[in-house]
Order: C-alpha cells, then structure tokens, then sequence
C-alpha cells in the first residue's frame, strides 16, 4: 500500500537541516536509564538515512507528562542511549529553545545528530501553541519538518500540528511503515483477517471493535474485557472486573456482527473463551485453575482464557492470512497467566501469516515474550493510542498535516 503523504524520500532533503519529532517516550530505571530502547531503535531507519544524506538532525521528543521542567523527565538518557545504539556521537542541549539551542546547532557540522530537551517543560507544546511552534522550527535553523513520532501523531501539539505550518512537512520513515501496515492491513488484508482483542475494557476499544466488526473475518475476544462479553451473554464470572454500563454498546456490537454474518454464525464470527483460568486474589496469582464457563466460583476472578480457548484462538490463528493483536488475554504480568498470550504470540510467530500487533501493553508483552526487539513478528507497533485510533479509522493530526504525495 502507498502512503498518501510525502517522505524524506519524495523532497529534495540531502544536506539540510532537519527538525525531526521521534517518540522517545520511553520507561527509564530507577538510575536513570532507558528501560526499554525499542522506540528508539525505531526511530534509526530515518535517523540512518538522513545522516548518510549529509543532513544536520535535530532530533525533538517528549518523555512523561511533567508538569514544568523537571530533571526526572529529561532526554538526556535517551540521547545516551541513542548514541550506543547508533554508534556516533549524538549531541544533547538541556534546552528546547533559545540561545543555547541556536548556538548548538549552528556549532553542529553537517551529519550530525543533536537531541533537544524535553518538549513538554513548555506547556505550549501541548496547547498547540503557534508561536511555541514558530521558535522550534527558527531556532533550530531547519529548512524541514519530518514526522516520525509515530506514537504522538494523535495528539495535536506544537511539535505534531503547529509545527507543519512552520516548515515544509514529510513523513520518516517510521511513520510511513506505521501508516502502510496497519492500514493496509484494515483496508486491504489478505483474507482471512483474524483480530485479537483483549485487555482491561471495551470501553478503551469500542472504536476499534466497531471498525473489525466491518473488516475482519474472525475477532477472537480475551483478557478482562472477555468477561464483560461473558457476563452480557449471562455467564456467571464470579469477582471478575466487569463493566456493568457496556450493555448498549455490545447489543450494537452484536447487531452489526449478527448483520454482517447471520445470527447463526455470530458465536463463530465474535469468538468468546469457552473456559478459563481462575485465581482467588490477585496477589494469589500462582494458582491457575483451569475451569468451564459453568463452574467459575462465585470468589473466582478470571485472569485468562482457558487452555482449551488458547488452543482453539492458536489454531484459528495459524489459518488466518492476517492477525492484527490488540490487547493481552489474561493477566499476563503473572506467568501463571500468560499463557493465552504465549500461545497467540507462538501461533503468530510460526506461521506464514501477516502478524501485526498494536502498540502500548501488547508491544510490551511481545518484546518481552521474543526477546528480539520484536523481530518475530512482521510488524510490533510503537504507538499505543496512535494505533488504535489508527485502526479506528481516524485522521491523526500529526499525519493530516503534512505535505501530500
Ligand atoms: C505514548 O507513550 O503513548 C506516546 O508517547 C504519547 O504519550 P502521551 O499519552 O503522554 O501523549
């Protein structure tokens, strides 16, 4: 699939300088360091290519949601980690605009990588502020604006919306294989298309659910959000959390299924788990007892699918063309209950299949169950809301904006 909006590779870029907003929103340790690098490794592809074009990187990120300047949020070891990774020197200023910043870059030679301070210390970058927008892109002395934060583009913030009336605006790259994947996968999937849904809520998700309901041929329902379907079709799921006000919102669900594919077929279409695993308390979270939907105790709180559900979600799977994942079966953080995801992730790592999973808690299981920063997997995203407002079908600010193809 073809993305709609220009590239770094479609404007004449090389030797330029370039303000680049990545997602360097990234878990850092108790010492201060990056937790978890897969952002930033994803932001190399644009990163790589800019350099070998001759351009001076200005790099521009957020980390957290502080509220004013405060070291705890800063940058600075995402810049380190960068560095490692890249393996070049990248420059940091503890500033996002300014004198310091000017100096800095102006000071930079040409192929060279300098990350600014978080943007976030300014309360314009969030309130979209133009003039906030205006200083980035002046003081950084760029003569391009890339976006390839994919992971931001939902918002509309100075340095995703303000900033494209402020420089010429492409795509890196990132942002374009974001876009391509998963609305490729939406728009134009080899079939069959099986999605995944699970996690806490429905509530989060209805928009996602509502647009697999038109698109794919099988949606496999887990995790929490399991039992507010279960208790809806009146399955008794003892303690389970469950959202008591989605009763219209899954009759909608159900009147579009039983539309799209006759009353008959709607259990096969919407596939719901045939047994469980129970625990007793969430700190008791070693006991896994497998059990029928019937005999879930009244103190049972269910915290995964069933082995037998895990088996019949895997076998589905490894028929399917497509599988697009969004959500956690159970309640993975506990081993005792991860194992409906570990077997989703292995039947979507054997097979021939396109496999796609969503960003946020999902992204975090998968690169944590293959070790590889999510090499198994055709596509792991790195956007959490990006990508769910993404399969939603929504236009995201942070990619309306920019120069068209
Ligand atoms: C994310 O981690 O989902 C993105 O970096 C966006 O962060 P935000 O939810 O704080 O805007």
């Amino acid at each position: 699939m073809k993305f709609y909006k220009r590239t770094i590779r479609d404007v004449p870029i090389a030797g330029k300088t370039v303000l680049v907003r990545v997602d360097y929103n990234v878990p850092l340790t108790d010492d201060g360091k990056v937790g978890d690098d897969f952002r930033i490794r994803a932001s190399l592809p644009t990163i790589k290519y800019l350099l070998k074009d001759g351009c001076k990187l200005v790099l521009m990120a957020h980390l957290g949601r502080p509220e004013g300047i405060d070291p705890k949020f800063s940058l600075e070891p995402a810049a380190q980690r960068l560095a490692e990774i890249l393996g070049e020197p990248v420059r940091f200023v503890d500033k996002t605009t300014g004198e310091k910043v000017r100096m800095a870059i102006k000071r930079a030679p040409k192929r060279s990588v300098t990350v600014l301070e978080n943007l976030r210390f300014h309360p314009e970058e969030e309130a979209n502020d133009e003039a906030f927008a205006a200083q980035l892109a002046k003081d950084s002395g760029a003569q391009y604006f890339v976006q390839d934060g994919f992971g931001v583009v939902h918002r509309d913030h100075a340095s995703t919306a303000a900033i494209t009336l402020k420089l010429p605006s492409v795509s890196g790259l990132l942002l374009e294989k974001e876009y391509t994947t998963i609305v490729g996968a939406m728009k134009h999937p080899e079939r069959p298309l099986v999605a995944v849904m699970g996690g806490a809520k429905v509530s989060d998700k209805i928009a996602v659910i509502d647009e697999f309901v038109k698109v794919a041929d099988r949606i496999l329902i887990g995790g929490a959000m399991a039992n507010t379907f279960l208790a809806y079709k009146g399955v008794k799921v003892g303690a389970s959390k469950v959202e008591t006000d989605q009763d219209d919102t899954l009759k909608k669900i159900y009147a579009d299924a039983e539309k799209k594919v006759g009353k008959e077929n709607v259990d096969e279409f919407l596939v719901l788990p045939m047994d469980v695993a129970v625990g007793k308390l969430r700190d008791d979270v070693d006991h896994r007892k497998n059990v029928m939907l019937a005999d879930i105790g009244t103190d049972d709180m269910c915290l995964d699918v069933g082995d037998a559900t895990a088996k019949k979600f895997a076998d589905i799977v490894a028929h399917a063309k497509t599988v697009v994942w969004n959500g956690t079966l159970g309640y993975a953080e506990a081993p005792a209950f991860a194992n409906g995801s570990n077997m989703l992730a292995e039947a979507m790592t054997t097979h021939s299949q396109e496999s796609i999973v969503g960003g946020g808690d999902t992204a975090d299981f998968v690169l944590h169950w293959d070790k590889k920063n999510g090499d198994s997997f055709d596509h792991v995203s790195t956007g959490g809301g990006a990508s769910l407002e993404l399969m939603a079908g929504e236009k995201l600010p942070g990619i309306e904006h920019l120069l068209d193809y």
